[in-house]
């Protein structure tokens, strides 16, 4: 199969057509998920939570984001395009934003996933100048759940204009994808359509380009209550975990996931 790149999402997103991502810290799942066409992974911090056991993702290091990396790398075959998470505090200084995001790709990653809005801008010219593409996080960001006061929707009100404007000056400056999380259907609609990068959206409704999902939600293994925008897509899989993968693809391609059920208001 066709490597997935970049511009393979800017075609999809110019077609109006929808792309999958799942979030991996492994070759095995990063095997199976290629074999059910997901275009994008994810190599996310979540792993602090869904495979360390720790409470939030605040205690992710480089090192653990690169290990994992490169066991998804292995798994990839080259065929989807993987995204790494800098971890909490990576971003904060320049000089340490570069030399984490170099570690990444050495890694195998193929670009590196930001936390934050408009104070990451330089940082991502930066990056790009040196040859690295940069997803940014917006709206829930979970590294920075002690100033959120939780685990909350964003861009609500007031808010909805200030990340909608900062996303756009993102873009401007050279972003090359957008993670959205937790906003409402409405400010998913708006910031996808006013963005050229693609929007891989997390409880942000249907109309973000692409859709993510972390992969212990989506296989129905949680350790407490699963938030509003996770289906279970194992419970109706009639062949196992490459089923409900293959389910997931389909669900967002056919615009059926998310529903309204999963979406903010
Ligand atoms: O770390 C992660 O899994 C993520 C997703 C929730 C988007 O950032």
């Amino acid at each position: 199969m066709k490597s997935v790149t970049l511009s393979t999402l800017r075609d999809l997103k110019s077609r109006g057509e929808k792309f999958t991502c799942l979030t991996s810290y492994d070759a095995t799942f990063t095997h199976l998920m290629g074999e059910a066409g997901i275009e994008t992974i994810l190599v996310g911090d979540s792993l602090g939570m869904v495979v360390q056991g720790q409470d939030s993702t605040l205690p992710v290091t480089v090192p653990d984001m690169a290990y994992h990396t490169a066991a998804v790398a292995r798994g990839n075959k080259g065929r989807a395009l993987v995204i790494a998470d800098m971890p909490f505090m990576s971003c904060v200084r320049l000089e340490d934003a570069l030399s984490g995001a170099r570690t990444l790709m050495q890694a195998g990653a193929h670009l590196v996933k930001l936390e934050g809005g408009l104070w990451l801008k330089d940082t991502v010219v930066q990056l790009a100048r040196g040859g690295i593409p940069s997803c940014v996080h917006m709206g829930l960001t979970p590294q920075s759940v002690n100033v959120l006061g939780g685990y909350k929707v964003q861009g609500r009100g007031e808010a909805s204009e200030r990340l909608l404007a900062e996303a756009i000056e993102l873009d401007q400056a050279g972003t090359a994808l957008f993670v959205l999380e937790c906003v409402p259907t409405e400010l998913g609609r708006r910031i996808s359509q006013a963005v050229s990068a693609p929007v891989i959206g997390i409880g942000a409704g249907p109309h973000c380009d692409g859709q993510v999902l972390v992969l212990h939600d989506m296989l129905g293994m949680h350790t407490g209550k699963p938030a509003r925008f996770v289906k279970n897509f194992l419970a109706e899989s009639q062949d196992g975990i490459a089923g409900a993968f293959r389910a997931y693809v389909t669900a967002v391609k056919a615009g059926s996931y998310p529903a309204p059920e999963h979406c903010f208001e």
